[in-house]
């Protein structure tokens, strides 16, 4: 059979290349700027903006690491999420991305959850550089 050895080729070739490949993207994830916008985020941008003051059918995430729950002045906010007396850090925000619903009974955010969390986690880090 001829096809078995274009097999071998074919499988030597990918052996050599996908590794070139991981080499390159593990340098321009060294090199690239801080802070990367995961691309879990695009789900958030849908009702979320990161520039202080725009909001959109969400609140903005902008300096949203610190500050209390429900607070920016010109959102109306759900009563559940105002008065649910939570600080954004990272705990917090690993549990309020992992089931909204559970951690704010009566939220109005409508987004089930990201149930990864490795995914979560990039997010959360991402939220915690916003300005
Ligand atoms: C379908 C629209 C929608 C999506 C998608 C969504 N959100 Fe929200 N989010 C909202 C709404 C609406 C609120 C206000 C909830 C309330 O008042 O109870 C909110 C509130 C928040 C808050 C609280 C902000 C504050 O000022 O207290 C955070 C943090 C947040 N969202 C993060 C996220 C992140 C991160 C994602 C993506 C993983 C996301 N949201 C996806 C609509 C959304």
């Amino acid at each position: 059979m001829r096809l078995v050895p274009r097999l071998a080729v074919l499988v030597t070739g990918l052996a050599v290349f996908v590794p070139l490949l991981g080499t390159a993207s593990a340098l321009s994830a060294q090199t690239a700027p801080q802070p990367q916008r995961p691309a879990v985020f695009a789900q958030c941008a849908a009702c979320h903006s990161v520039q202080p003051g725009k909001h959109l059918f969400g609140p903005s995430l902008a300096g949203v690491g610190g500050r209390r729950a429900g607070s920016l002045p010109g959102y109306a906010y759900s009563p559940a999420l105002k008065s649910a007396g939570l600080t954004w850090n990272a705990a917090t925000l690993d549990r309020w991305l992992t089931a909204p619903k559970k951690l704010v009974p009566g939220t109005a955010m409508p987004f089930a959850g990201i149930p990864d969390r490795a995914r979560r986690k990039e997010v959360v880090d991402y939220l915690l550089t916003l300005k």
